[in-house]
């Protein structure tokens, strides 16, 4: 029998989590005070972060150990399995060899928890009673919630609108976790105010929903801000993903040529990429990593690398990025994870650096991809996570045409089971590429 569950112990759920930061060529610009353009400093950051997690935001060693009581708490769905795709090989015909780190089997069906228990576990520790934060889609909303739960935390999400309207069950499982839910943009900030007097029907954005939660945050001292990506930390909290993939794929004695991963704000394209990434910066194997993004909101492959604000309304430090521009709201597109106009900071030097590749699709051709996956694997994606999945299957087709034995490993950062009705959408043929 072929091998397709590629399983590690418990024991082997990583005992570090790995920082790119020291391994960068170039270093990343720091995070600027937009008033007097000067580099920020921890106390700036403390009113909304605990100082731990301020500490790893800027933290030059390159491996940082992992608390047990998050380990204890991973260890419910970690080490997340990494599957070899033979059916997919076999209905796309390519000689390729396609592996995928499946992080459906989060109890919130994404990678969002690896990040959502470390935040929720520091902020503990540190006194916090809230955690204020935004989500698109729902994924980090719902991550955080069930992260706060078990913490003994309070937690209130600002949901983008339009996916507060496209996934009830999001919500409902938000509420499920004990948090509050409101649609974002809301009467209840100056902030969400603002664009409402200006777009009384704004389908709201990741960045207006940051601004919120930002001043929710900031104007209440028992409650801290916790973001799902963007930030340093949040890449180096997902890197468990790529570090157990690594442990995997040696147990089957493979090496990807081609690592893939959805981009929103970049965390789980870091967390399955940078501890591979770190080999090629040494020099020691030659890898293609590629993030994948919406043609709606192609902060890699259109934006500009400059300064800029990371919400809507401009309460958040100057990051150095490839963005959009903060004010862009993307079309409605059914991946609302993928709907943010900036990117990590240390994803966007990667690709400044020509380390790391990136390339942008179409709504339809993503959904395609989609079905391809599931009609083969059976398991029903994400849409964030299906971007991966049509550049996994370009490639082996790419490698079909040209008869090439290459090994491609993707993240498959979310299953689909709430976003039945982007599936019915694209199934009604009246989906649109919104781009
Ligand atoms: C399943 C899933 N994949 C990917 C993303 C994109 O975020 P990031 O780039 O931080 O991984 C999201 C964001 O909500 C998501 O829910």
């Amino acid at each position: 029998m072929q091998k397709t569950k590629i399983l590690l112990d418990e024991n082997d759920i990583p005992r570090k989590w790995y920082n790119i930061l020291p391994d960068m060529p170039t270093p990343v610009s720091p995070p600027l005070n937009p008033g007097t353009k000067e580099p920020i400093g921890p106390k700036d950051l403390s009113p909304i972060f605990p100082m731990e997690l301020i500490k790893q935001e800027v933290s030059q060693d390159r491996f940082i150990p992992i608390p047990d009581e998050i380990r204890d708490i991973y260890a419910l769905w970690r080490p997340s399995p990494l599957y070899r795709a033979h059916r997919l090989e076999a209905a796309l015909k390519t000689p390729a060899k396609i592996f995928y780190k499946y992080e459906g089997v989060s109890p919130a069906g994404s990678h969002k928890p690896n990040t959502a228990i470390a935040q929720a576990y520091y902020n503990m520790k540190e006194g916090t009673q809230r955690l204020a934060t935004e989500t698109g889609a729902g994924q980090w909303g719902c991550a955080l919630a069930l992260a706060t739960t078990y913490f003994g935390l309070k937690c209130t999400v600002y949901m983008v609108k339009v996916s507060f309207t496209q996934k009830p069950y999001r919500r409902s499982l938000m509420h499920l976790w004990g948090a509050d839910v409101i649609a974002s943009p809301s009467n209840l900030t100056n902030s969400g105010k603002k664009i409402l007097s200006k777009a009384p029907d704004s389908p709201g954005s990741l960045g207006i929903a940051i601004s919120e939660a930002i001043e929710d945050a900031a104007s209440h001292d028992d409650t801290h801000y916790s973001l799902g990506s963007v930030l340093n930390h949040v890449m180096l909290h997902q890197t468990v993903i790529g570090l157990e993939a690594k442990e995997q794929l040696a147990q089957v004695e493979e090496y990807p040529d081609y690592i893939i991963g959805s981009v929103g704000g970049g965390s789980n394209f870091a967390g399955i990429s940078f501890p591979f990434l770190r080999d090629k910066i040494s020099g020691k194997h030659d890898i293609k990593a590629i993030g994948v993004e919406p043609t709606a909101c192609p902060s890699l492959t259109k934006g500009e690398f400059r300064y800029d604000f990371g919400d809507t309304a401009g309460l958040t430090p100057l990051l150095k990025m490839y963005t959009m521009g903060h004010e862009y709201i993307p079309p409605s597109i059914h991946a609302g994870g993928l709907r943010y106009h900036g990117e990590s900071p240390i994803v966007s030097q990667l690709y400044a650096d020509k380390l790391i590749d990136a390339v942008a699709y179409h709504q339809k051709e993503v959904f395609e991809a989609a079905v391809t996956f599931a009609r083969s694997e059976g398991i029903v994606p994400a849409p964030e996570s299906s971007h991966a999945i049509k550049c996994a299957i370009d490639k082996a087709l790419e490698c079909k045409k040209n008869g090439q034995k290459k090994t491609i490993l993707f993240n498959l950062s979310g299953h689909g089971h709430f976003d039945m009705g982007a599936y019915d959408n694209y199934f009604s043929g009246n989906m649109k590429d919104l781009s």
